[in-house]
């Protein structure tokens, strides 16, 4: 069933006072460019233009977005900022804090957000109090993804502790089998590190750290054991790992050239794009220890001229929190609606099991959000950290120097 550009009579009323006939019109920066992500774009993409807008797409490619934030810095510098901007986590409130940012508040108070959005997320989406982006999903970050047939061939179970891990990729690698598929981008060793630093820290050690930015925590002894399990890994990617997308890391497991993947439940849109079937195919669980890391993706609309512009970002706002378009996305995405009426009947295993962790560790206070994807800390504080755990990825680095490099680059970055 089309969905009406003007669904509630509030904002109808609303847009029609405002921009009467205005043709709903939206360019939209992100970086879904891989298989799973352009299909799950596309959902939105379909949506917009059976709702008579007219979308026009900037992907900017590369995983985790840095290089469509830079393009976006771009274009707002040059006073001609995108309509609308996959954007997440605390950059929202840093862009807001240049005074850039429109606000949704009329649509998202229309629409009711407030009662059909856990308030952790909905936490994210507002700025002093108004609505100024709006989440499409749940994605989470600490999953071991494994090719199903490689692991019983070679005996081996989904491991639990991080040792069990390392057995296990001893054991692949002596059988000739690359034991992590891993891309050398510096989020992608972002994305293991903090798996590696909850697994081992676990979650009280994870907030100290990467939330609140506590040097003790930064220097101890545990996050030298972090760092350690680090090298450890480093020695069971292969030779050619240096800049290799995410995406073709996912298609290593799946071809069966290698046997597991540390990464976001995006590599499940992958697998389910390529046919793939969890459980049978290919074995996904969280990586080992407590907690679950969240990224919630969320489009924010940028102050831009024109009432066709205006009733594109109210259109897509709407949309996008629309649970039609929370259910397909979500689908196509590997992530789980960020809405809670949402039902996941029509989702597989590992979503659910995405679901029912999330709720156990929201009750136990484990519910953390990823310092790699963006939603813990600004710009300058994630990225002190993430320099340092790709230099001692690709170097010698001893484990104790580079707890005293993160310290300082922290220190500095503050
Ligand atoms: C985003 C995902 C995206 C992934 C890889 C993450 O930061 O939250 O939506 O699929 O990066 O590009």
């Amino acid at each position: 069933m089309k969905k009406s550009v003007f669904a509630t009579a509030a904002v109808a009323s609303l847009v029609a006072s405002n921009m009467a006939f205005a043709e709903p019109q939206a360019e939209v920066l992100h970086w879904w460019t891989s298989g799973g992500e352009a299909k799950s774009v596309a959902v939105l993409q379909k949506e917009f233009s059976d709702n008579g807008g007219t979308w026009t797409d900037m992907p900017v490619a590369g995983g985790g977005g840095d290089a469509a934030m830079t393009a976006l810095r771009a274009r707002v510098l040059s006073g001609n900022a995108p309509t609308a901007v996959q954007l997440k986590g605390p950059a929202i409130q840093e862009w807001y804090e240049e005074g850039v940012l429109a606000d949704i508040s009329a649509v998202a108070e229309a629409e009711g957000w407030d009662n059909v959005l856990p308030a952790s997320i909905a936490g994210h989406m507002k700025c002093e109090g108004s609505w100024c982006a709006a989440p499409v999903n749940v994605h989470r970050v600490d999953w071991i993804w494994a090719n199903a047939d490689v692991l019983e061939a070679n005996g081996i179970a989904m491991p639990s502790t991080w040792a069990e891990f390392n057995a296990a990729a001893d054991k692949l690698q002596a059988a000739g089998i690359i034991p992590l598929a891993h891309g050398g981008q510096a989020w992608q060793d972002a994305t293991v590190f903090e798996a590696v630093a909850l697994g081992i820290g676990g979650p009280e050690f994870f907030q100290k750290a990467f939330v609140d930015l506590d040097m003790d925590t930064l220097k101890s002894d545990t996050m030298v054991q972090v760092f350690d399990q680090m090298r450890t890994l480093r020695g069971y990617v292969d030779g050619n790992f240096a800049g290799r997308d995410w995406n073709l890391a996912t298609a290593m497991v799946m071809n069966g050239e290698a046997a597991f993947q540390i990464m976001g439940d995006w590599a499940k849109g992958e697998f389910l794009a390529a046919g793939k079937a969890p459980g049978e195919d290919f074995l996904c669980s969280s990586t080992p220890g407590n907690g679950y890391l969240y990224v919630v993706d969320s489009f924010a609309m940028f102050d831009v001229d024109g009432d066709d512009k205006k009733a594109g970002q109210n259109l897509l706002a709407e949309l996008i929190m629309g649970p039609n378009f929370q259910e397909v996305f979500n689908l196509n995405k590997g992530s789980i609606p960020a809405r809670t009426d949402v039902g996941l009947d029509a989702f597989e295993s590992c979503a659910h099991t995405s679901a029912s962790d999330m709720s156990a560790s929201s009750s136990e206070g484990s519910l953390l959000p990823s310092y790699a994807h963006g939603m813990a800390l600004r710009g300058a504080q994630a990225g002190a950290i993430t320099d340092v755990v790709t230099a001692h990825f690709n170097s010698d680095m001893s484990s104790a120097d580079a707890v005293e490099m993160l310290a300082n680059s922290v220190a500095n970055s503050l």
